[in-house]
């Protein structure tokens, strides 16, 4: 299976959306993300983001695929209709073996990027190398979370506060400390 990171944006009670959306619109976040998610080593490659079948729709139509990256959607319904140009698959594992196959000298990185769900499944996985984690200093009530508990991460780095209205936040990086030994 290929390694992966995660990225997600948490609020101080590691919520990480409400009603099937974001609830919050913080766009130094969102170029953040955009950055992070579509920069690569080598300009030959791609990157790829893997998201549940939900976080996809919630992203507006006119927004998907999410451009210069190769898009990857598990459901477990195999009909659920997607793009051509959009990788679907059964299961996290399936997509990360078939990712890790053939396709693998095409991709430059792998990037989890939700919703509750996947992260769940993602967090537990020994491929899973980093956590790219922007933590917002507010609760805004939300309906679906990231774990709290990151034991075998550590933080290896935290950007300056940033704020956007009345919301402060921050870039975190944490790095999985078995993988460092
Ligand atoms: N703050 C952030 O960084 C961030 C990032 C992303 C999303 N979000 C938020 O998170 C929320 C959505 O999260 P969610 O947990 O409800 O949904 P989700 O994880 O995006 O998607 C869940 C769907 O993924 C599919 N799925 C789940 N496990 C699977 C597996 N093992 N194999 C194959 N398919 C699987 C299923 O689709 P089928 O039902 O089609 O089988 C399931 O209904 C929204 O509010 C969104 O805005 C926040």
């Amino acid at each position: 299976m290929i390694p992966f990171n995660i990225i997600v944006a948490v609020d101080e009670e590691f919520g990480i959306g409400k009603e099937g959306g974001l609830p919050w619109h913080l766009p130094g976040d969102m170029k953040f993300f955009k950055e992070i998610t579509t920069k690569t080593e080598d300009a030959q490659k791609k990157n790829v983001v893997i998201m549940g079948r939900k976080t996809w729709e919630s992203i507006p139509a006119r927004f998907r695929p999410l451009p210069g990256r190769i898009n990857c959607v598990l459901s477990r319904n195999k009909d659920f209709p997607l793009p051509d140009d959009v990788l679907r698959a059964e299961s996290l594992e399936a997509a990360l073996k078939a990712l890790g196959g053939e396709a693998r000298e095409s991709i430059d990185k792998v990037f989890i990027i939700g919703g509750a769900q996947i992260f769940l499944l993602a967090l537990r996985m020994l491929e899973c190398q980093k956590i790219y984690m922007t933590q917002i200093a507010l609760d805004f009530q939300c309906d679906s979370f990231f774990p709290s508990d990151l034991t075998g991460f550590e933080k290896i780095s935290e950007s300056p506060k940033a704020q956007e209205g009345k919301i402060v936040y921050m870039f975190c990086e944490y790095e999985r400390v078995d993988a460092l030994e």
